[in-house]
């Protein structure tokens, strides 16, 4: 049965979040596309799928902004199955050490990064509440954001909101613990070529968001399995 999925983060043709649109696209589902500003690529993929691809303006820093698109969202869908928050930011900054680095930085990138997700899924719980066949929430989280694991002495910024997504997908988790038609869970997705300038990462964005896709099939009832994961749906230390 197709399903209804809401994507963030979603305008950069190189990127994850694109290339996740397509493989929902082609697998023949009905996606709603988040972005920000304009973006070309998706433009041209809404001709393509005129029906089953709505684009969504939405700041997820912005509560007014995520509130004013699940507003607009109710408007055109009965509900949502899946949520993939994968939209996420970084500073200027997040290479820098201590001594170099913009402390300052932080709490915007938080906002988006952390804060961001969990506005999301906020607004459109009513939406997600009525998914006929249960909604899950995936969000894309980093091995970043593993406090137990990190050897970094860069991305204070990019590792603190990640940190911060996985405590607050926890969070949630417990309270929607007792609703079998609602899960939620964070993953570090692999390592990806989704800048045009890396070309050392292992993974092809289009490739891997199928097998994202079918990963995340085997979540969606999966209340008792581990809720931070890897791409392979192994466990990742917190
Ligand atoms: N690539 C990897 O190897 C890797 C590894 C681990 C985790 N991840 C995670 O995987 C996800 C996708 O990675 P990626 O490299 O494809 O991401 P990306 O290229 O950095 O794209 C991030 C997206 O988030 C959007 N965004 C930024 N701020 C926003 C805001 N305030 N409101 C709405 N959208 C906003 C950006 O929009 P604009 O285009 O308008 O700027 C962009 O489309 C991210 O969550 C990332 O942290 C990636």
């Amino acid at each position: 049965m197709p399903q209804t999925v809401l994507i963030t983060g979603t305008g950069r043709p190189y990127a994850l979040g694109f290339s996740l649109v397509k493989r929902y696209l082609e697998n023949g589902d009905c996606v709603f596309a988040s972005i920000r500003r304009p973006s070309e690529a998706l433009e041209a993929l809404k001709q393509e799928y005129p029906d089953r691809l709505h684009i969504l303006t939405m700041d997820i820093s912005s509560t007014e902004s995520v509130n004013a698109a699940a507003k607009e969202a109710e408007g055109l869908t009965s509900h949502l199955d899946l949520i993939i928050n994968n939209a996420t930011t970084a500073s200027a900054d997040t290479m820098k050490e201590l001594p170099d680095f913009n402390l300052d930085l932080i709490a915007p990138a938080v906002n988006v990064g952390a804060v961001g997700p969990i506005r999301v899924v906020k607004a459109f719980m009513p939406l997600l509440k009525k998914s006929p066949i249960g909604a899950l929430v995936v969000n894309i989280s980093s091995e970043a954001g593993s406090i137990g694991k990190c050897y970094r002495t860069f991305y204070l910024d990019y590792g603190t909101e990640k940190a911060a997504l996985n405590m607050l997908t926890m969070t949630v988790r417990n309270y929607i613990k007792d609703d079998p038609n609602l899960n939620i869970i964070c993953i570090h997705p692999g390592w990806i070529r989704t800048n045009p300038g890396n070309t050392e990462a292992p993974l092809d964005p289009y490739e891997h968001a199928e097998t994202l896709r079918k990963l995340f099939e085997t979540k969606r009832h999966d209340k008792d399995g581990p809720v931070f994961i890897t791409h392979t749906g192994e466990p990742y230390p917190w």
